[in-house]
């Protein structure tokens, strides 16, 4: 494991349920992100993957802190930066950056693309105009698209065309981690694989570390070096992914990788290809035991009552007791 870069320490992020218009009262919560541990390494891509719902986006948003946890800790460049007010968030928030799904989000639809770009720039760093320009175009060649585009309009682009401008503002600042949230999710496919390869080969000449969220299991396979298995909020498998995608031991992995297209379940039923059973529980009242339990086919009585640990088997992590005992993994020394 390279040195650390980025690490939540058992983070929990609930968001309470008012009631009550005069005095208003907390009357349940919604547990997004229930106990989460995971570490990012120095240039090292961590896949996020769970179905719609099981807390990856709050999971992003905390770890780039731009949602306060509720209990745990958030690290960066080994500063605890949990409690860090908006003053000296600034001097951080340049090296971590987001690129959204929606490349709308990151287009203003009155701003030129360059402007754009240069957003994030003439925030956090002090440049000449000239300087400026000479920075908007480089991000911009860097991105794939030439000097002209600097000058258009975001509804003059394709949608990859506005991902990659989003692209070039999170990486304006030359951060060190960028949060990828389902980078790739709405575009077409034809384009997937190219704005894929772009996050490539940027991670590599830039030693960029990636917490790639997503749900398409092919794509976190092709960038990723570990994926950690987000459901309702609590990762149920981790590793390396030769061993979480080739070989998955938890069985919501393995549904998860039988159910490939998982943001159309209707085509893929039609397709004739299995999709997990039954929708994801509201975190708002998850399951007693394992939060899996009423969806899986393998479990037992007991897991209706005892919440699985995630354990450490060599450099895999599994919070399933009987697909411990299948596998007969070895228990860490
Ligand atoms: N600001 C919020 N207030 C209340 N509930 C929220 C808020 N943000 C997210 N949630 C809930 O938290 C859960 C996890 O959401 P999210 O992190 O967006 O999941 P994912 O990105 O995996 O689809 C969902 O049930 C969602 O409705
Ligand atoms: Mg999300």
């Amino acid at each position: 494991m390279p040195e650390v870069l980025a690490q939540l320490t058992d983070v929990q992020v609930h968001f309470p349920v008012h009631s009550g218009l005069l005095l208003p009262r907390e009357v349940a919560r919604v547990r997004a992100v229930d106990g989460v541990s995971l570490a990012i390494g120095k240039g090292e891509v961590l896949g996020l993957v769970g179905e719609s719902g099981s807390g990856k986006s709050t999971l992003g948003r905390a770890l780039l802190r731009l949602q306060d946890v509720t209990a745990g800790r958030v690290h960066f460049a080994g500063a605890d930066i949990t409690h860090w007010h908006r003053r000296q968030l600034q001097a951080v928030r340049r090296r971590m950056t987001v690129v959204f799904q929606d490349p709308e989000a990151s287009c203003n639809p009155r701003m030129r693309i360059g402007d754009a770009v240069a957003e994030p720039l003439r925030v956090h760093e002090r440049l000449t105009a000239a300087e400026l320009q000479h920075k908007v175009l480089a991000l911009l060649e860097q991105v794939g698209l030439d000097a002209s585009y600097a000058l258009r309009w975001p509804h003059e682009l394709s949608g990859g065309q506005r991902q990659r401008v989003g692209i070039a503002r999170a990486l304006a600042t030359d951060p060190e981690l960028v949060v990828l949230d389902e980078p790739i999710s709405a575009l077409d496919v034809s384009i997937q694989a190219q704005v894929l390869n772009l996050l490539e080969d940027l991670r590599r000449q830039r030693g960029l570390s990636y917490l790639f969220i997503g749900h398409d299991l092919g794509a976190v396979a092709h960038l990723c070096d570990r994926v950690a298995v987000l459901y309702l909020g609590r990762v149920v498998e981790a590793g390396s992914v030769a061993d979480v995608i080739a070989a998955p031991q938890h069985p919501y992995t393995q549904a998860l990788l039988r159910s490939v297209p998982l943001h159309d379940p209707v085509a893929a039923r039609a397709r004739g290809l299995q999709v997990l059973d039954g929708e994801i529980p509201s975190p708002l009242h998850p399951p007693p035991g394992c939060a899996f339990h009423p969806r899986c086919r393998r479990a037992l009585p007991a897991c209706q009552q005892n919440r699985p640990e995630l354990l450490a088997f060599g450099t895999r992590q599994l919070a399933c007791p009987v697909a411990t005992q299948d596998a007969q993994l070895p228990i860490a020394s």
